[in-house]
Order: C-alpha cells, then structure tokens, then sequence
C-alpha cells in the first residue's frame, strides 16, 4: 500500500482538487465580465500552456478579477487546483511553493537537500495530477522571474536554484493555466512570453462604478480610498461627478 503522500497527490486530480485562495469572495464584486470574458476565452482557445497577465495602476481592481475568476472556476471546473502565489518578490513566491508543497503533502517536501520548487514544478508538469490555475499576485518587480534568484535564505534547497530564474519553476503545461496580476508591463510581458495575452485594466466605467458605489458594504469603503488615491481606483471619475 503507498504512503499516505502518494495516495493524496493522486487523490487530487479524481474529486475535487484543493482551492487555496486567501480570500473570501467579494459578494459586493461588479463589472468586469469583458476582462473575465478575455480570460476564460484564452484559456479555452489555447491548446498549450496558457498564461494571461492583468496589468494596470494599483488599486484598479486587478486582484478582485483574479479572486472572482478563481471562484468561478471553483464553481465551474472544481476538479482544478487553483493556487494563489503573492509573488512581489523571490520570498514570498518560494514560500507559495513551499506551502502548495505542503497542502499536496508531497512526498519529499521536508528534506533539507529537496528543492521544493523542483518538486512543486515536477509535480504541477505531472498531467495525470491534474489541471490547475496559479494566480500569481503583485508580479510588478520583473526582476522576481528573470533575476538571477539571489534572494536566498542560505537553506541547502536554496543553495540548489541559486542562479537559476524563477521563471523556470512554472511549468509550461497545457493543463496549467498561470494568470498574472502586475503593475508593470513589462515584467508582465515578459512573463507572459508566447503564452497568452496581456489585458490591461482600466478604470471602470461610469455604470460599473455607479454600482460599486451603491452595493451594499461597499460605500463607505469607497469614500475612504476615494479620499485617498482619487484618480487610482476603479471608480474615481465616475464617484467624483456624481458626489
Ligand atoms: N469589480 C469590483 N467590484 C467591487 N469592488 C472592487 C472591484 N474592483 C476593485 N474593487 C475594490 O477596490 C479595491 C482595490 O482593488 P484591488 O485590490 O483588486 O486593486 P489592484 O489593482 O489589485 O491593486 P494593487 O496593484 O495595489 O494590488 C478592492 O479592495 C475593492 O474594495
Ligand atoms: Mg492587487
């Protein structure tokens, strides 16, 4: 009989597959639906690995997509894992391995000598595990995928991908989707490559925002961040003429 590890990890792709997302559903969550659209039509399109970068100003409501979109195929398809990586610099994305690695009780993941994102990307390029979509937050740092990784903590894993870009730890699988949230262009780009679409998002326009600002919980909030970055969120203009 397999160990425990192994019968889990194969369990994964045969009933509902884990969904770790690290936060709740917005139930005050509007608009966007042609930049889900945008989305959910590249991944179906693709044939290939499938990777598609959100990209605009800070507060613009690109993570709210991303947490929406990650609920719909929750809802949809719940045999994919979906995963959600902060990946704002080298730290926090290997901890997103490390953690993924952890939940799948991968077989391995605490020996000192295991590169953990060798084994997560050994087990995500794996189809008989499974598809997935990785979600990866806050990429607005292009030197995080394509540096030379030097943001070591000196654990032996560490050690083993030192010099070795990011990058390379996200598998290119046809069954695994990678969707980007970013700030920067160019870092999204570039992450992206030939595997998908960079959608920009923009401000919302005025309708969108109108019910923003009258769903219930959610105009206080607004009149805050209104006050505070007016012009960066997604219903500043829109807010500003009508109050
Ligand atoms: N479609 C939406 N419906 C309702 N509220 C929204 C929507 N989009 C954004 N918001 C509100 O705007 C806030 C900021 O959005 P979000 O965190 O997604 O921005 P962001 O573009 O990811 O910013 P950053 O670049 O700083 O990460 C959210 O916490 C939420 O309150
Ligand atoms: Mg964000």
């Amino acid at each position: 009989m397999p160990p425990a590890a192994v019968m889990k990890a194969a369990d994964v792709s045969s009933s509902d597959a884990l969904f770790i997302v690290p936060f709740a559903r917005d139930d005050s969550f509007v608009g966007r639906e042609d930049t889900i659209a945008k989305i959910s039509e590249r991944k179906a399109a693709a044939s290939i690995h499938t990777r598609v970068a959100l990209v605009g100003l800070g507060g613009v409501g690109k993570s709210q997509i991303a947490i929406e979109y990650a609920y719909r195929i929750q809802t949809a398809e719940p045999h994919v894992l979906v995963v959600w990586i902060h990946a704002s610099n080298p730290t926090r994305f290997r901890q997103g391995y490390r953690d993924l690695a952890d939940k799948l009780l991968l077989p391995g993941r605490e020996d000192a000598k295991t590169d953990v994102l060798q084994l997560v990307h050994a087990w995500l390029s794996d189809k008989r595990n499974g598809p997935w979509l990785m979600i990866l937050d806050n990429v607005d740092d292009d030197g995080v995928f394509f540096g030379d990784d030097q943001d070591s903590t000196g654990t032996g894993a560490v050690q083993a991908d030192h010099g070795r870009p990011l990058e390379s730890s996200l598998p290119q699988a046809t069954h695994g989707t990678v969707l980007i949230t970013s700030r920067n262009n160019v870092a999204a780009t570039n992450l992206v490559g030939g595997h998908g679409d960079v959608v920009q998002v923009e401000p919302m326009g005025e309708d969108e925002a109108l019910a923003v600002t009258t769903a219930p919980h959610q105009g206080a909030i607004w009149r805050l961040q209104l006050s505070r970055r007016q012009g960066a969120c997604p219903c500043a203009r829109a807010y500003a003429s009508c109050h």
